[in-house]
This record gives structure tokens, sequence and C-alpha cells, in this order.
């Protein structure tokens, strides 16, 4: 049997990162972990209760209450949080505009790190999110800093937006690049490439063409992991 490894795909909003995370998993039999829809989760229930990112106290109180649950489906994962079905909500405007804001605090990052590390133990996940080859699994065999123009980013989100809500694409375009600048610009663990990851630019690529290249990375390290 092929050596099971773990692999981080790291970058800035609209990459593919989700997309692409995703396929490796199904092709590869591997367990996807979405870390962006744990933060996403953690910032709908404090907006639930109406505790602020700025009352840091109150955010890590309620952190340890928590209970947040990714269960595999047909369409990607569900998120659950308390037993509640939360996927849709998760992807809100109101929680777009600020999640990057509860990503700052440092109590809620670590709760939500330990959580995906003891995910990725047993090994054969593909986890996506700002930090997984930098700070969750720096000892993860396949690293991908996934980018593509802000543009193109801007516009993969529209399309999938365009149906449920009046949000424009230059509107779109200008609440990412926020969301980019707070992730990049945070204290801890903010958004960057790892030393030892591969830059992927895929403003040009199709989802085929990444999942391919993945995979045969993939592939690569467990040839050369076989022959010892
Ligand atoms: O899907 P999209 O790229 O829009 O965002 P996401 O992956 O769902 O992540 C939402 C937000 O969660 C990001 O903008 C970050 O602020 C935060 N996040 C993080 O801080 N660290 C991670 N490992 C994943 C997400
Ligand atoms: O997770 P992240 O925010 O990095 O991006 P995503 O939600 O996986 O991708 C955003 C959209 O771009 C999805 O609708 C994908 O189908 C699309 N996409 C694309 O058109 N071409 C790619 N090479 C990758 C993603």
């Amino acid at each position: 049997a092929n050596v099971r490894i773990n692999i981080a795909i790291d970058g800035p909003a609209g990459a593919g990162k989700s997309t692409i995370a995703r396929k490796v998993a199904g092709k590869l039999s591997y367990v996807y972990v979405d870390t962006g829809a744990m933060y996403r989760a953690a910032t709908w229930f404090m907006l639930q209760h109406g505790i602020p990112s700025e009352a840091e106290d109150q955010v890590l109180q309620a952190v340890h209450r928590l209970d947040i649950e990714l269960v595999p489906g047909e369409n990607g994962q569900q998120v659950l949080v308390g037993g509640v079905d939360v996927t849709g909500e998760i992807r809100s405007l109101a929680v777009n505009a600020k999640v990057s804001r509860y990503a700052q605090i440092e109590g809620l990052r670590s709760w939500l790190v330990s959580l995906q590390r003891q995910m990725a133990l047993r090994k054969g996940v593909v986890m996506d999110g700002r930090d997984i080859g930098t700070t969750v699994l720096p000892d993860a065999e396949v690293k991908i800093f996934m980018t593509a123009s802000i543009e193109e980013r801007a516009l993969r989100r529209y399309k999938e937006m365009k149906e449920q809500s009046d949000i424009t694409l230059k509107q779109l375009e200008l609440d990412i690049a926020e969301r980019d600048r707070l992730d990049r610009e945070r204290e801890i663990s903010p958004l960057r490439q790892a030393e030892d990851s591969i830059l992927l630019d895929t403003t040009h690529m199709s989802i085929d063409d990444v999942v391919e290249f993945i995979v045969s990375r993939v592939q690569s390290i467990q040839g050369r992991e076989g022959e010892v």
C-alpha cells in the first residue's frame, strides 16, 4: 500500500484551495479538512451570541463552549455547530465581513489549531487554510502555496455568488482584498508562503490541471518513500 502523507494548501481567498483540496482528497481517498470553515463557524457562533471581536475575554470563554463538527457529505463538507447545520450560513456576507477579525485572536486560533492537528495525526489528510504549511502542519510532506491574480479570484467568487446575491464584482474584489490584507498583516500566524512550499499561480490553470499537478507530486513522494 502507498505511504499516507499530509498535504497542506495555503493561499489567499478565491485561489481555488478548497475546490482543489476536495478533489485531491477524493482522488487519493484522503480526508479533506477545510480550516476556513472552522474560522467561519466560530465567527457565526460569536455573531449569533452577540459577542464582538473586540471583546476578547468573552470570545475566549465562548470558544471553549464551541462544538464544531466537519462531516464529509456529497457536496463537500457539512459544518455543524452544536449539532446545527450551518454549512450555508457560514458563507454569508455577514460572516465574510467579520471572519478575519475573529481570526486575529490568539486564543481562538490556538484552540482551532489544536483541533486541526488532531485531525491530521493519522495522516492521509488534505488541509487548506492560511497557516497550514507554516504553523498547523509544518511537517506536511507536500506544501502548496496557491495564488491567482486578484481580478481572477474576485471573478471566480462572483460567478459563485451572483445567483444568490446582488453584490458587484468590484465590491467583491474590495472585500477580498481587505480580508487578504488583514490575513497577511496579523501578528499571529499571518498568511505567508512556507519556505519549503511550492508556489502555484493558478490564474491561467484549469481545476483539473491543478489537481493533476498536486496528485503527481504526491505520487512522486510515495515512489521515493517506497524505495527506502
Ligand atoms: O474560502 P475563502 O478563501 O474565502 O476563505 P476561507 O478559507 O473560508 O477562510 C475565511 C477566513 O478565515 C480567512 O480570510 C482567514 O481570516 C481565516 N482563516 C485563518 O485565519 N486561518 C486558516 N487556516 C483558515 C482561515
Ligand atoms: O478555497 P478558495 O477560497 O481558495 O477558493 P475556492 O472556493 O476553491 O474557489 C473559488 C472558485 O474558483 C470556485 O468556484 C472554483 O470552481 C473556481 N476555480 C476555478 O475556476 N479555477 C481554478 N483553477 C480553481 C478554482
